[in-house]
């Protein structure tokens, strides 16, 4: 018999390791903070950690501007740190998947700054995408080489002094690697060992659909930029690239990639999940579901029917440090106090129930909502900058991890410490410690549905079965393992079998709006 790999069916906690624990008293987390809170993460009963970057950085984009692949930054640890955190995971039975950053590197990472160095044509700029501009409107005026938009605002063009333009996707900072040029994928090839190496059981790899460009370079025109196989992302040549990737993994045992692949089409999903590929994708379509029983089901059918002829498991995810705390979407303005808790926590009893892995975002544990007030000189993101504040971005979402007593920084670091972004003072009653032991707590109920998923999962079936509900809920059944979610306002009988998990009290045979259960199917 053929084990089932560990990343099919397995609970990943994504910690960004910024705002997760602070050890060293600097304001920021770091990676002895995790390791000194993997007791914590086992109890939770996740099965494996996704650690955001934690390399060398000026931080431009979080750390997703990486100025060297093959080390720590100072303010996260050492290399040994590292490597004690790694031993330890093992220990406590949580794999470590890492993310990996191959579309562009920092402006700060030496090949960009011999680039800058090097003249125009010269095999240092080759390494990144360097092109000539096109005229401009008035005299001497230069405009960028395309139409090109960055994903955080403006142009994905900067001019060099000497007149050529570089385009980045992304901030100005994290210029785009040419993947065409042989030293990229061998540099990359090499990163990927060094870091299977130390004992990595994973990446998760960055942008991961963009690295390829189409190389006329030409105007998007109004078309998308997300569109498969446009001219930016999603290009048939990517794929050579993880067929490579796939061969340095399967060297190694048990060793896995995800892909963060943004794209429109299912079809093009599929392609990164052929068998010589990527183990796993993203499917983020939940995260971008309004609350409504009949959205789910749309999103759940189609993941599932997107990866079904690749023989990959889907994959789920309500929240992550690129987007707003699903606790947040799911508030009403004139609804019930307390509706988009109760909300979250039955969105979770339908994100354990599918088949495959789900990724939970560091605090969602907590029922932590998206910091909307953070003054402005406080936020980090790029998106705030470079929208002139126009977009918030992502910074309410990073705000650290509350861990225990009555102020900030709530024992995130050191007593007295200011963390770099503040923490909301009512975060007091959502501290770790405050929800421990108290068996109506977010955490507690978290707890629950992980260690009662974790028993079940090995008798569920990968198929899933949609039984007669009313229109405002969905019933699902898996084998043994029946989920009922109720989305409306008002209760709905539950479908038959005897109920193991409710994320509110249901009154007799009832279910209440807002709320889902798990039954033993009959
Ligand atoms: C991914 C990351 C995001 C980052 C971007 C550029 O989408 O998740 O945080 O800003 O890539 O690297």
């Amino acid at each position: 018999m053929t084990r089932t790999p560990w990343w099919r069916d397995a609970v990943v906690y994504e910690i960004y390791v910024r705002g997760f624990a602070d050890s060293s008293g600097d304001g920021e987390g770091d990676l002895r903070g995790i390791r000194s809170r993997l007791g914590y993460l086992r109890d939770l009963g996740v099965d494996a950690l996704w650690l955001t970057p934690f390399y060398p950085s000026p931080l431009a984009d979080g750390g997703y501007d990486v100025a060297d692949y093959r080390d720590v930054d100072p303010r996260f640890g050492t290399l040994g740190d590292f490597d004690a955190l790694v031993a330890d995971a093992h220990a406590h039975g949580l794999r470590l998947i890492v993310d990996i950053v191959p579309n562009h590197t920092s402006d700060r990472h030496r090949w960009f700054r011999k680039a800058v160095a090097a003249p125009p044509g010269s095999p240092a700029r080759d390494r990144y995408i360097f092109r000539p501009g096109r005229p401009g409107e008035g005299p001497g005026e230069e405009d960028p080489p395309n139409d090109w938009p960055s994903a955080f605002g403006g142009p994905a063009w900067t001019r060099l002094p000497d007149g050529e333009w570089y385009l980045h996707l992304y901030a100005t900072e994290q210029p785009d690697l040419n993947w065409r040029n042989p030293d990229v994928r061998h540099e990359f090839e090499d990163i990927l060992r060094f870091w299977l190496d130390r004992g990595v059981d994973g990446f998760r790899i960055d942008v991961a659909a963009g690295l390829v460009k189409e190389d006329c370079y030409r105007d998007l025109a109004g078309r998308g930029v997300r569109t498969a196989n446009g001219p930016v992302y999603s290009r048939p040549e990517v794929h050579e690239i993880y067929r490579g990737w796939r061969r340095i993994l399967d060297e190694y045992d048990e060793r896995m990639a995800i892909g963060e692949v943004w794209t429109d089409d299912p079809d093009d999903l599929a392609l990164y999940l052929r068998p010589d590929e990527l183990h796993q994708v993203f499917q983020f379509d939940l995260q971008l579901a309004p609350w409504s029983a009949a959205a789910f089901r749309d999103v759940v059918e189609a993941a599932v029917t997107a990866v079904a002829p690749t023989g990959a498991a889907p994959t789920w995810v309500l929240s992550s440090h690129d987007s707003i705390r699903h606790i947040t979407r799911y508030e009403q303005p004139e609804g019930v106090p307390g509706i988009e808790l109760a909300r979250a926590k039955a969105a979770l009893l339908l994100l354990l129930a599918l088949p495959g892995s789900a990724y939970l975002y560091q605090g969602e544990e907590l029922g932590l909502p998206e910091v909307v007030d953070l003054p402005d000189e406080a936020r980090q993101d790029p998106i705030f900058k470079r929208s002139d504040g126009g977009q918030l971005g992502r910074d309410g979402c990073r705000v650290p991890l509350p861990w225990s007593g009555k102020s900030e920084p709530f024992g995130f670091s050191l007593a007295g410490v200011r963390p770099w972004l503040p923490m909301p003072a009512e975060w007091a009653s959502l501290t770790v410690e405050a929800q421990e032991g108290d068996p109506s707590s977010t955490l507690t109920f978290y707890r629950a549905a992980l260690a009662l998923r974790r028993r079940l999962v090995p008798g569920l079936p990968d198929d899933l079965e949609w039984l007669d509900s009313p229109a405002a809920a969905l019933f699902l059944r898996r084998g043994p393992l029946t989920c009922a979610l109720n989305c409306g306002e008002n209760p709905v009988r539950l479908p038959p079998g005897r109920p193991l998990l409710t994320s509110i009290p249901p009154y007799g045979d009832l279910l209440p709006g807002n709320a889902a259960a798990w039954l033993a199917s009959p």
